[in-house]
Order: structure tokens, then C-alpha cells, then sequence
């Protein structure tokens, strides 16, 4: 893109702003901005337009999960299930690791966070512990696709090789970076990270898919057929990766995607639950929840919308495919970002000062024609590791990992 194209794009978006320090930039950094700025996909920006538009929910209804009494009991034939789906290499992991963490406040991606105490033992480490109980129990490996984003990703494969991947096989590793989009301030500006380049963050939880695909990971994912991808997040510890019984109860079921649930452990507590709207399944945010919803009790004293997710999710990969030609939700946060005002200065803010754009792994649950909750134990799968410090922090999980008899 050439000056004057970046110049009445920007002049059409009214955001001139941006080409503000361009004449006094270095060729490297005009080069730099000038790609930035035909790279941006406009709709993002654009869907500040509706960002005060009312969320209209559709019939809400509870969706009954497969509750831990019930795996208990189906326990043999699930994990059967699972095992045999394993060795048949049907199943593929994506980690979703590209988030920055900015609640944690680490200055590196967050799997490498230590949380040994005696010992080093990392949260990348933990998680391929996990997964290596299962695939030891398989027999055979599974890929493993990992998601990051530009800001991570050489700090995230320098990591893994440094550490000789942790003992998993290095062949059934790869790696993929998600997509950033801009961030603006609250008129809907583009916020400028230094004078040739404009703020930008990664794109949500929810792209990774299209990022796939975008990076042509995908072709690996056809090549191998797989059918299912096991998704999950990067900073709960505890959590059991390409779990047989998992698995083998959503094959059973019959649904098209299975999602891991904790019972709440209180009415209004923070998780989205996994509900029916308008017959298909749906998360509802907990401060989507009416009082009346989220207080309501079934004849049995259990709550009626009792089970929220924990960002551990299985996929039909025939249902992913046609995902990518939907065009996902973007959600809008409002963060607190750092960038340069106008005289070119750098300004951490105290308070959100802008916005940022994300999709969301939720919304694929949306676009399923149906979901199976799987039940599992809080104590034993939910150690997400949030925030510096009280809930969900190192220290809770740190505590729970030791409940689990994982010395650390
Ligand atoms: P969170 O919503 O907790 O976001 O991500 P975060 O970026 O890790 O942390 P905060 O909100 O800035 O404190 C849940 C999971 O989704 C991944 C994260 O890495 C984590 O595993 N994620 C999030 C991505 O992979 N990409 C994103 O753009 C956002």
C-alpha cells in the first residue's frame, strides 16, 4: 500500500491520525505502518456502531449435563470409547495460548509461569504432564496445535525447545499465530503503540479455527482426519487434556460437541453456564443471569442452571468446518492500553481507557446444533490461574495442585 492509498483510506475511516509521525519515521517503520494499516479488517472497528445495541436472549432453558454419578457408572465403556478414538487418531489438542494474560501481569506468555515452589515446574510443563497420562494410556501420541499470537510466539517455541518439549513427542507439536486486531480509545480511535505502529491485540479466544486455517495448519488436521479437536485454555492446571472419558461420553451422546462443566459453587458465582437458547445450545454469562434465573432451584434443592463451563471444549471437526465461513461475534472489552499521545509520549493508564476486540471459544458452542455437558470434579480439574493474587490465583491453584498430591 502505497502513502497516498494509506492517506485516503485513512481520511475515509477519519482516522488520519494514524500517518500523524509518518515523515518523521525511517523507511523500515513508513514500511512497517504502511502494512499495518491495509492489513486492519475494518468491521472491527465498525462494530463500535453497535456496541450499546441490546443483547436480545432468545428462550433460555437448562440443558442437562452427564453428571459425575453417571460417569461413575459408565465409567468402563466411556473410557473404552475414548481410548479406542485415541489410538485411531481421531483426536487433535489445540492449547489456546495466544491471550496476554494482563490479569496475571507477567511479562512472558503465561504457560511459562513456574509453579513449582521446591522444584521449577511450569504451567506448559503441568499441562503436557496431563496430557502424557492420557496418551501414555492410549498408547500412541496426539497432535498437539498450539495457538499463540505474534506477541508470544517466539518466546513460546523457544520455551518448548529449550525444555526438549517437556517429553512429548516433538513431531506432534506445532505451532500457529492467531490474528491481532487494532485497539481504540473510547470515540472509536485507533490508539498508536509508538509512532509507526498502531496498538493491536490478539483477536480472542474464539478465531482459532479460521487462524488454523489462515496459518494452513489446517491442511495437517485433514491430512491426518481427524475428527474431533479437544480445545482448552492455557492456565488451568489441573485440567485433564484428550481425557478418554471425556471423549467416549461425547461420542456417546451423540452430540456434535461436548463442553467440561463445574457444578456452580454458589448462585452468582462468575462462570458462564451452559444453557439452551431457543433449543441450541448457549453459555449465558453470569451477569446475563437474572436473580430469578440464577437463584432458581429444581424439586431436588439443585440449582436449575447449575454448571458452568471451564473453557475445556470437544469439537466435531465437520461442525469446524463449517464455521469458517460464519462470521464470528466480536465482543468489545474495555482495558486499560498503553500508548503514545499525541506528542508521541507513552502513557500507561491508571483506568480502561479504550477498547479492545475479541471472539470468543463460547460462541462456537452457539453454533453447534447441540452439546453435551460433561460433569467433572472442581476440586480435581478447575485450577485456573487468573489473577496475581486471591482467587484464582497461582497461590489457590498451588493449593489445590497440592490437594491433588502434585509435589511441588
Ligand atoms: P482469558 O480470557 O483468561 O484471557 O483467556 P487472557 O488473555 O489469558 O488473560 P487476561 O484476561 O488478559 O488477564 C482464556 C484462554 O484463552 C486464551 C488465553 O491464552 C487463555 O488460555 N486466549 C485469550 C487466546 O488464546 N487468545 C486471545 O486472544 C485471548
Amino acid at each position: 500500500m502505497t502513502y497516498q492509498e494509506a492517506y485516503q483510506l485513512l481520511e475515509e475511516k477519519e482516522q488520519l491520525h494514524v500517518l500523524r509521525f509518518y515523515d518523521n519515521l525511517d523507511s523500515a517503520g513508513q514500511e512497517h505502518l504502511l502494512s499495518q494499516i491495509e492489513s486492519i479488517d475494518w468491521r472491527v472497528i465498525e462494530s463500535l456502531s453497535h456496541k450499546d445495541d441490546p443483547v436480545n436472549k432468545g428462550n433460555i432453558e437448562p440443558l442437562a449435563a452427564i453428571e459425575v454419578s453417571e460417569i461413575e457408572e459408565k465409567k468402563d465403556s466411556f473410557r473404552q470409547l475414548g481410548l479406542q478414538a485415541l489410538l485411531d487418531g481421531k483426536v487433535g489438542l489445540v492449547l489456546l495460548a495466544g491471550g496476554q494474560g494482563t490479569r496475571l501481569g507477567l511479562d512472558k506468555p503465561k504457560g511459562m509461569l513456574n509453579v513449582g515452589i521446591t522444584k521449577e515446574l511450569y504451567l506448559f510443563e503441568m499441562l503436557i504432564n496431563n496430557l502424557k497420562k492420557n496418551t501414555n494410556d492410549a498408547g500412541v501420541p496426539v497432535p498437539f496445535y498450539i495457538m499463540t499470537s505474534d506477541k508470544n510466539n517466539a518466546d513460546t517455541i523457544e520455551f518448548f525447545e529449550s525444555h526438549n518439549y517437556f517429553g512429548y513427542p516433538k513431531d506432534f507439536i506445532s505451532f500457529f499465530v492467531q490474528e491481532l486486531v487494532p485497539c481504540t480509545d473510547f470515540q472509536g480511535k485507533l490508539l498508536m503503540e509508538s509512532p509507526s505502529s498502531i496498538c493491536m491485540s490478539p483477536n480472542g479466544n474464539g478465531g482459532w479455527y479460521t487462524s488454523m486455517y489462515n496459518c494452513g495448519i489446517l491442511e495437517d488436521v485433514r491430512k491426518r482426519g481427524l475428527e474431533w479437536i479437544n480445545v482448552f485454555s492455557v492456565d488451568n492446571v489441573l485440567q485433564q487434556i484428550a481425557d478418554p472419558l471425556f471423549i467416549g461420553a461425547t461420542l456417546d451422546s451423540g452430540c456434535v460437541s461436548g463442553a467440561k462443566v463445574v457444578r456452580k459453587a454458589a448462585p452468582n458465582e462468575g462462570v458462564g453456564v451452559l444453557c439452551l437458547e431457543n433449543g441450541r445450545p448457549s453459555i449465558v454469562e453470569y451477569y446475563e443471569m437474572t436473580d430469578e434465573m440464577a437463584n432458581s432451584r429444581e424439586e431436588n434443592g439443585e440449582l436449575t442452571y447449575n454448571f458452568g463451563v471451564i473453557l475445556n471444549y470437544l469439537f466435531r471437526v465437520d461442525v469446524l468446518e463449517t464455521m469458517l465461513s460464519a462470521d464470528m461475534p466480536l465482543h468489545i472489552a474495555t482495558k486499560k492500553i498503553p500508548h503514545i499521545d499525541d506528542n508521541g509520549n507513552l502513557i500507561q493508564p491508571e483506568s480502561p481507557n479504550g477498547y479492545k476486540f475479541e471472539t470468543l471459544a463460547l460462541d462456537m458452542v452457539r453454533m453447534s446444533k447441540d452439546c453435551i455437558p460433561y460433569e467433572v470434579v472442581r476440586e480435581k480439574e478447575f485450577a485456573p490461574i487468573k489473577n496475581a493474587s486471591g482467587v484464582d490465583s497461582l497461590e489457590s491453584a498451588q493449593a489445590l495442585m497440592r490437594q491433588n498430591g502434585i509435589k511441588l
